[in-house]
Formats: C-alpha cells, structure tokens, sequence
C-alpha cells in the first residue's frame, strides 16, 4: 500500500465516520422535537363548530375539572375591571386559542395558567363561544383623536396599520385579531410589552408589530382603544 493509498483509505473511513455522526444526530434531533416540542394546537374547526356557550357559562360560574370559578377574577359580566381584560364581546377562536396559550406556557401568567391548567380544548371552545355572546357595557367616552388614532389607521415607520387586521373601529377583522375597542388600558400597555419583550408569542406579527413602537406610542394606542365602544356594545 502506498502513502496515498493509505490517506485515501482514512479520507473514507472519515467521510464513511461522519456521514454515520451526521445521519445519527439528525436523528436524536429528530426524535427530540417529536418529544419536547411544544403542545399540539388541538383542531379549533370541530372543538369551535360544536361549541355550547350553556357549558361555557357554567364553567364560567362554578369551573371545570376542580379549576377555579373565571368570574371569581373577571366578575359577573366580564368587564374590564382595572388591569383585567374585558372579556365580553371577544371572538370564540381568539378566546380559546388564547386559553390553550396561557395553558402551555406561550403566553405567560401565574393565575390564568392555573385557572386553565384543567381545561380540555371543548371547554375552551365552549367559554369562547360564552364570551363571544356576552354584550359588553358600553364604556366608551368619545373617540380620541390624536397620535393613537393615526398610527391605527396610517401606521408608523413601516409598521403596518393596525387597523388592518384589528378594524378600523377596532372591533376585530380577521378570525383571529381580537378586538380592542373599549379594552382596558393598562392590560394594553402591558400585552404590548409582553409581545415586544417576546414574552408572549404571536400567532401573527405582533411580536415584531409591538417591538417597534415606543412607550409613548403604546400609551396613545391603549388611550385610544379605550376610548372606542366595544363590538356589540349595549347601548
Ligand atoms: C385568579 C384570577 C383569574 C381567574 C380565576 C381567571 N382569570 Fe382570566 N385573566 C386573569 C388575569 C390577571 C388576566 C390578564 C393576563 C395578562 O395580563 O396577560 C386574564 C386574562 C384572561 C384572558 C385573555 C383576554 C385577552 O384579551 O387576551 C382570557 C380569555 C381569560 N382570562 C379567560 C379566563 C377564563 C375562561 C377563566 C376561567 C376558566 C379565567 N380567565 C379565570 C385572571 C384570572
Ligand atoms: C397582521 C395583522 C395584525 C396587525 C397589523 C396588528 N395586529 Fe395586533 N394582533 C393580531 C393578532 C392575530 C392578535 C392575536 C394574538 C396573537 O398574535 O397571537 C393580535 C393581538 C393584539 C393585542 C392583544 C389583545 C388582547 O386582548 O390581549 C394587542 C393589544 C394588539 N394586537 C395591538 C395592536 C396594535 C396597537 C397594532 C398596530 C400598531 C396591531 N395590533 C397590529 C394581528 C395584528
């Protein structure tokens, strides 16, 4: 055997080595994400089309599977009470997929991840068709003009308008833009933190949407959504 030989027969037990560490990390990667990858969103369609907004309120009024009662902290009429949203008027699809996010820590609080630690995605679905049929107090002063409004409408610095996907009376567009009319102001400001922050994962562009504004702008949008009546608003 010659020395070349040689450095061509090591040059292919190497390659030969590393294509076997190749295919087999690939593998445990593989095999990994199967195992620790994050909770399967359930299949909204079916769990939604078959949804009971009766059941919703009953686990609304005295909860589910030994979880606690949801208007011990969002009340009778799930209002928006100060640093509490108002869940009233919310779309059924938006409700339970944020219920599944608070569940599977995509988006993070202590209380609401233990008041849906034993929901099934059906109760989910069923509290949102409940709050979807539930019509908010009207809480709205008069429209405020001002910074707010325009970056709703025109958007700023190449952020889209948020008008876009939220509407332009703010009341939700698209299934899954939940609407801010009338919503409480300081749950605002800080839901925009916690997308900037990446503390809260967006199904959509929000995290990259919220990152781009500044303080003040937050401030103005949250005044202005609060300033809006909320969709099917009592009158
Ligand atoms: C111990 C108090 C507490 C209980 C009980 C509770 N919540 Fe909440 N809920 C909160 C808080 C606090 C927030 C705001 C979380 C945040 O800042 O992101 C919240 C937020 C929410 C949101 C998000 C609204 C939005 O606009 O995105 C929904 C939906 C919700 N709760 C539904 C429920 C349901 C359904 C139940 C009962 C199964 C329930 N909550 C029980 C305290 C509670
Ligand atoms: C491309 C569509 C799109 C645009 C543009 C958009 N949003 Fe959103 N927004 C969404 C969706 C979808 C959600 C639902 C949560 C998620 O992304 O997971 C959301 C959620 C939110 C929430 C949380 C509401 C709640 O009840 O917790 C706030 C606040 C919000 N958006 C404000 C804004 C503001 C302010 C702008 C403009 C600067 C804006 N959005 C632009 C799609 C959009």
């Amino acid at each position: 055997m010659t020395g070349s030989d040689r450095m061509t027969g090591r040059r292919i037990a190497f390659g030969a080595a590393f294509l076997l560490f190749l295919a087999s990390s690939l593998w445990c990667a593989a095999a990994l994400s199967a195992e620790s990858g994050e909770a399967r969103a359930p299949d909204w369609s079916a769990a939604l089309a078959s949804a009971d907004k009766r059941r919703g309120a009953e686990i609304a009024a005295n909860g589910a599977n030994g979880g606690p009662p949801c208007r011990s902290c969002h009340g009778p009429a799930a209002s928006r009470r100060p640093g509490l949203p108002r869940l009233a008027g919310l779309n059924a699809p938006y409700v339970a997929r944020e219920l599944f996010a608070f569940a599977n820590g995509l988006r993070p609080d202590d209380e609401m991840r233990a008041a849906t630690a034993s929901l099934t995605p059906q109760d989910m679905a069923d509290l949102g068709a409940y709050y979807e049929s539930l019509r908010p107090a009207a809480t709205a002063t008069a429209p405020a003009p001002g910074e707010g409004a325009r970056i709703h409408i025109d958007g700023v610095r190449g952020v889209m308008p948020c008008g876009q996907c939220h509407g332009v009376d703010a009341t939700g567009v698209t299934d899954d833009a939940p609407s801010l009319a009338g919503q409480e102001p300081a749950y605002v400001v800080k839901q925009l933190g916690a997308f900037a922050e990446g503390a809260r994962k967006s199904r959509s562009a929000m995290n990259d949407i919220a990152a781009k504004l500044s303080d003040e702008e937050r401030a103005a949008l949250a005044q202005f959504y609060a300033s809006l009546p909320p969709r099917g608003a009592a009158p």
